[in-house]
């Protein structure tokens, strides 16, 4: 299957209230409350982007990858059938929720729930962001994910095998790997780090598997980057790490602690690949920046 773009995610939290002052003022995301009580944000012309349901945990609940159409649809979810992989047909209900016309989930080797659908809605207002910031979404789709993996090769086989990503490239980080994959033009989509090095780690030692590190949201400017860092320094949240050029897709950018603890990266200017395209190997994340704030003594935020 030829995946065209991410689509959306959902998050289940606690701190609902914290997470609109941060979505709206912070990133420039545009919220509305669901029917739940949970948030919608919006990026762009979409309806929504991501969800926030209200829940007592704070966890990633669902990733949602998106498919041309019905077709598209129906052949993805034959493909994975044949695969011996579950695949659960959304009711009504989930649609509704979603607000899409088709969507299968299947859970991926780490337990995330992968959801893969179609006809999402665009809404009729225009999006317009409160801190005016413009969002590079389109073909490239919504930023990335990037989550924990138990299983490093059963992870790979069943995103490049089954999904349709293909690398970018990979990163060695200490005990660490990381894989960073694409589905369309954006660097990438998705990226999964696991343990590689050590044959006689068993599995779920030292990590959490399915464990959101961050996502990313890429802006159109790089002004839009610096006023959203200065927001971080006067409060608006804490800065994970600092600005920083990354190494592989080259984006210039930095992470901020989401209220739900995971972070969040803020970025602009990445390289878009284009197949065929041939991964390579670096040895780390950066070319400068992206490091751990150092806080006066003392400090404990
Ligand atoms: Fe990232």
């Amino acid at each position: 299957m030829q995946l065209s773009a991410l689509g959306y995610f959902g998050l289940r939290t606690a701190r609902i209230a914290e997470w609109r002052t941060f979505a709206e003022h912070v990133l420039g995301l545009a919220a509305t409350t669901d029917d739940a009580g949970g948030l919608r944000l919006r990026a762009d012309d979409r309806a929504w982007r991501i969800a926030l349901h209200e829940a007592d945990t704070e966890e990633f609940a669902y990733v949602g990858w998106e498919l041309p159409g019905p077709t598209e649809l129906a052949s993805a979810a034959a493909e994975l059938a044949a695969a011996g992989v579950a695949v659960t047909h959304a009711d009504e209900q989930l649609l509704r929720e979603r607000d899409v016309l088709g969507l299968i989930h299947v859970e991926d080797p780490n337990g995330v729930r992968v959801e893969i659908f179609h006809g999402a809605r665009t809404a009729i207002t225009a999006f317009v962001s409160p801190t005016g910031a413009r969002f590079v979404t389109g073909d490239q789709g919504l930023g990335h994910v990037v989550f924990n993996a138990d299983d490093f090769d059963a992870t790979y086989r069943f995103y490049t095998e089954l999904l349709g990503f293909r690398p970018s490239d990979f990163c060695d980080l200490g005990r660490k790997r990381v894989a960073f994959l694409h589905t369309n033009s954006r660097h990438h989509s998705l990226a999964f780090a696991g343990l590689v090095l050590d044959p006689q780690r068993k599995p779920g030692q030292d990590i959490d598997p399915g464990e959101l590190f961050h996502f990313m949201l890429e802006v159109d400017d790089y002004d839009t980057v610096g006023y959203a860092y200065d927001r971080c320094l006067a409060g608006g949240a804490p800065i994970a790490l600092t600005l920083g050029r990354h190494a592989n897709d080259r984006m210039l950018s930095f992470y901020a602690r989401t209220p739900s603890g995971f972070e969040v990266e803020y970025g602009h200017g990445a390289i878009t690949v284009a197949d065929p395209w041939t991964a390579t190997r670096a040895a780390g994340t950066s070319l400068w920046g992206h490091r751990r704030p150092v806080r006066p003594e003392g400090s404990t935020s």
